[in-house]
C-alpha cells in the first residue's frame, strides 16, 4: 500500500504524528514539496526531535528517506538538521536527497524578509525561510538545483545567466546587496559539501527499484491543503503543492503508483499568519483550544488562530486534496468542552445567500459569516481510550456526523500525542 499524507487545513494538524505511525511501516519515505518552513516534532528514543525537512522516517532503521526533487533545501538549515540528528546518534544512512531539488540562495531569504517587510496590506506572514523567492526562480527557470553544485561548467554557465537577472533585480527592485560570481562559486563551494553524502544521483533506479520490489512508498506532505499555491486561500499561501496531487511530481512517482491519500485534520481549526480563517474564534473559546491543544509554531513559535472545525474548508479539501479518507486529531482537546461547533455553511451578509461549496475569492470572505451546528460534548476524557466503540456516544455521533458532512471516512482518530493513543477505525 503506498500512501500519501496531506494536511487537509493550513498545516500544523498533527501530521508529524500519522506520518510517524504510517512510516514503521513504509520502506521508502519521500518528502515531495516545502522547505524547512515545515515544522515537525516528533517524540521518540525518549526525546523530542523538531524535523523541518528531513523524513521523521530517518528515526526508524532500514528506511530510505528521500528529500524529493519538488522541495526547496536552505543548504544551512538542513546542516543544523543533519547535525542535530548526528549529535543523537542517529543512523542517517538512509538519508538521501534529490539532485533536481530547488536551493534556496541567499538572495531568496533576503527577498522574502523585505517581501513581507514591505507588503503592507499584502502582507502573507511567511515563515521568511526564502520559500516563495526559491519557487519563484524555479518557475522563472533561474533556480539552481543540488546537482548544479557538482559540475563546475554547468555552475559557471548558470551563473552567467542567473546573476545579472538576480543581481538587477535585488539592487533596483529590492535595494538589496548584489553578488559577485566568485562570491557565490565559494558558496556553492561550501553547499557541495553539504550535501555530498546524501545526494542520490542514482535517484531513478531507487524509484524503479522500490517500485519493482513492491516496497511500501509513504509519501509525506508539508504545510496543508489551505495553503496550496493553486487551490489554498490564495495568495495567503505557500508556494507549492501540498495536495495529493503534488506527491506525483514532487516525487519523480506521478501519479500511478499511489494507492491512498489520507488527509490529517485536526477536530478544530488553526491558522499560522495571515489570510482569512472563517471560522475563527478571537474569544475566550479560541482561547481555550489555544492553551489546551498547545497551539504554537514548532518553525516560528508563533500563537496559533483558533477556530472551530471548518466542514466548507475540508469538504473542498476532500475534493482537491484527493483525500480517499481522514485522520482526525487533537479530539481530546474537547473532553471538557460543554459544546462543540462544525461550520456546515458559509452566509454572505451581503444578499443573506448560504454557500456549502468553498467560495475561492478570498477578498469576498470578509462578507461571511460562518453558520454552525452544534453538537453536545463528552465531558469526559478520552485520551486512553483505544477503541473506537469505547468513545463516549457524543463523541462517535460527532464523527459519524463529519463523515456524513465531509462524504469521506474517518480513518484514524488520534486522541493524544502518543503512538498508541490511536484509534484506527475500520
Ligand atoms: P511560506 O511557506 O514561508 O512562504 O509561508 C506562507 C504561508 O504558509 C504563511 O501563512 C505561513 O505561516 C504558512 N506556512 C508555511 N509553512 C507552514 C507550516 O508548516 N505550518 C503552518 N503554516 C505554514
Amino acid at each position: 500500500m503506498n500512501r500519501v499524507v496531506v494536511g487537509a487545513q493550513w498545516g500544523d494538524e498533527g501530521k508529524a504524528k500519522i506520518t510517524d505511525l504510517l512510516a514503521q511501516d513504509a520502506d521508502l519515505i519521500i518528502r515531495y514539496q516545502g522547505g524547512c518552513n515545515a515544522g515537525h516534532t516528533v517524540v521518540a528514543h525518549g526525546k523530542t526531535f523538531k524535523f523541518h525537512l528531513i523524513p521523521s522516517g530517518i528515526l526508524y532503521k532500514g528506511k530510505t528517506c528521500l528529500i524529493g526533487n519538488g522541495t526547496v533545501i536552505l543548504p544551512e538549515s538542513f546542516q543544523t538538521e543533519i547535525e542535530g540528528l548526528k549529535a543523537e546518534n542517529i543512523d542517517l544512512s538512509g538519508l538521501k536527497v534529490s539532485p533536481l531539488a530547488a536551493i534556496t540562495m541567499p538572495w531568496h531569504t533576503e527577498v522574502d524578509g523585505y517581501s513581507e517587510s514591505n507588503a503592507g496590506k499584502g502582507k502573507i506572514g511567511t515563515t521568511k525561510k526564502g520559500i516563495g523567492p526559491t519557487y519563484t526562480d524555479k518557475m522563472q527557470r533561474i533556480g539552481l538545483r543540488i546537482e548544479d553544485l557538482y559540475s563546475k561548467e554547468t555552475l559557471s554557465e548558470k551563473l552567467d545567466v542567473i546573476l545579472p537577472i538576480k543581481n538587477k533585480q535585488l539592487k533596483e527592485v529590492y535595494n538589496l546587496k548584489t553578488y559577485t560570481k566568485d562570491e557565490v562559486l565559494a558558496l556553492c563551494e561550501k553547499y557541495a559539501e553539504i550535501f555530498r553524502p546524501y545526494v542520490c544521483f542514482d535517484w531513478q533506479n531507487l524509484l524503479r527499484d522500490a517500485k519493482r520490489e513492491g516496497k511500501k512508498i509513504l509519501f509525506e506532505g508539508a504545510q496543508g491543503v489551505m495553503l496550496d499555491v493553486d487551490f489554498g486561500t490564495y495568495p495567503f499561501v505557500t508556494s507549492s503543492n501540498p495536495v495529493g496531487g503534488g506527491a506525483g511530481i514532487g516525487s519523480g512517482y506521478g501519479p500511478t503508483v499511489i494507492d491512498e491519500v489520507i488527509g490529517v485534520a485536526k477536530a478544530y481549526c488553526t491558522r499560522v499568519g495571515e489570510g482569512p480563517f472563517v471560522s475563527e474564534l478571537t474569544d475566550a473559546v479560541g482561547k481555550s483550544i489555544q492553551d489546551i491543544g498547545h497551539e504554537f509554531g514548532v518553525t516560528t513559535g508563533r500563537p496559533r488562530r483558533c477556530g472551530w472545525f471548518d466542514a466548507v474548508t475540508m469538504k473542498y479539501a476532500c475534493l482537491v486534496g484527493g483525500l480517499t479518507s481522514i485522520a482526525l486529531t487533537k479530539i481530546d482537546v474537547f473532553d471538557t468542552f460543554d459544546e462543540i461547533k462544525v461550520c456546515t455553511a458559509y452566509k454572505d451578509t451581503r444578499n443573506g445567500e448560504t454557500y456549502t461549496s468553498y467560495p475561492t475569492d478570498v477578498y469576498t470572505h470578509k462578507y461571511l459569516e460562518p453558520v454552525y451546528e452544534t453538537h453536545k460534548g463528552w465531558g469526559e476524557d478520552i485520551t486512553a481510550v483505544r477503541k473506537y466503540e469505547d468513545l463516549p456516544e457524543n463523541c462517535r455521533k460527532y464523527l459519524e456526523r463529519l463523515e456524513q458532512i465531509l462524504e469521506t471516512p474517518i480513518s484514524i482518530v488520534s486522541v493524544g500525542p502518543d503512538r498508541e493513543q490511536t484509534i484506527f477505525k475500520v
